[in-house]
């Protein structure tokens, strides 16, 4: 696999931790010192969509190929605008990728991840040569804007990256699941209800988090992870330039970098900004990174993902 382009998008409208203070029971001081998040963009104009069309044309431009030469796309969402059909299927419409194969996958805030893996394993069949995997959120309409607990955390945006089969960038692949923990983050989906079955009034679900549980998750997880990618590419960790991690939680990536023995220098952070994206927030910093100059040919970087499911993955790429 070769990385040959990156692309992000976010909504125009910033929110502060000061505009929320605002509108409900909360606080700039609560609210940074215990995530780190300063600010975060919502989806007011945007969808999913859109930004998703947006990031992938930002990366085929900076790919410098055209749409039609892709012919896989693989979109990591869990806030897609349509049940069906799949975001993915309508990034191939915008884009004219005609004869690419088009799907998304759901594995929360490990979506980009998994569907590298995916786009990794199609193309040792041969059967690909071009993917745009992308990860795309709009988690503000799936909070529970009364329960500061968890809506003060999310935000919205995309990010994408178009790779090849050719080339050998990608030196690792772990990924892991865990289903018995998934309700410490959940959201329902519609409920059976049927001439057969009749609810009555309905209502939508919302995001659900036991905060603690992702938490002890998070830290047990991704640095096991994130050792086993660098074990598979036989990668000394002295060796890598940056983990972008997801970002989900400051405390959580500083326990990672702890655990690790790693100066927090080497874990670029876009969450101050950002808030925590799910599926977008691996693309995104990646984007940031790159279009930053802060990689260039030759550097080792890690990207690890973690979230619902539970789910988890790390590589290791040589840039
Ligand atoms: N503003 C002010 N007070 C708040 C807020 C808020 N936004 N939210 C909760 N509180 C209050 C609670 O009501 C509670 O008050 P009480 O003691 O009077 O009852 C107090 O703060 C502590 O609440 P907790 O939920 O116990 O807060 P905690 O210290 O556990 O921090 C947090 C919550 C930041 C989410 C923490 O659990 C955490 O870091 N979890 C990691 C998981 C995470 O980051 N998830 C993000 C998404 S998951 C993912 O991406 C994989």
């Amino acid at each position: 696999m070769k990385f040959l382009g990156t692309g992000s998008a976010l909504p125009k409208k910033v929110v502060s931790n000061d505009d929320l203070a605002q509108v409900m029971d909360t606080s700039d001081e609560w609210i940074r010192s215990r995530t780190g998040i300063g600010m975060r963009h919502i989806a007011v104009e945007e969808t999913t969509t859109s930004m998703a069309v947006e990031a992938a044309e930002k990366a085929l431009a900076d790919a410098k190929i055209s749409g039609c030469e892709i012919d896989l796309i693989i979109v990591g969402t869990i806030s897609p605008d349509y049940i069906f059909p799949s975001l993915a299927c309508e990034v191939q419409a915008a884009i004219g990728a005609k004869s690419a194969t088009a799907f998304d996958l759901s594995a929360g805030c490990s979506g980009f991840l998994f569907a590298l893996a995916t786009a990794d394993a199609y193309f040792r069949t041969g059967r690909y040569k071009h993917a745009l995997v992308i990860g795309a959120e709009t988690l503000s309409k799936m909070m529970n804007w009364a329960d500061r607990s968890t809506c003060v955390l999310f935000g919205d945006g995309a990010g994408a990256a178009v790779v090849s089969a050719e080339g050998s960038q990608l030196l690792s692949m772990v990924q892991g699941s865990d289903g018995a923990g998934g309700m410490a983050l959940h959201c329902e989906n519609r409920p059976v209800n049927n001439l057969y079955r009749q609810l009555g009034a309905q209502h939508y679900a919302f995001t659900q988090m036991d905060g603690r549980e992702v938490y002890k998750f998070a830290v047990r997880t991704v640095p096991k992870a994130v050792s086993e990618a660098l074990e598979q590419a036989e990668l000394p960790i002295e060796d890598v330039k940056y983990f972008l991690l997801h970002q989900a939680n400051i405390r959580i990536i500083e326990s990672v970098a702890k655990r690790l023995h790693q100066p927090m220098e080497k874990f670029p952070c876009n969450l101050q900004k950002c808030g925590n994206v799910s599926a977008a927030s691996v693309p995104i910093l990646l984007d940031n990174v790159h279009k930053h100059g802060m990689i260039s040919g030759g550097d080792k970087i890690v990207l690890a993902g973690f979230g619902a499911g539970l789910t988890w993955g790390a590589c290791a790429v040589k840039w």
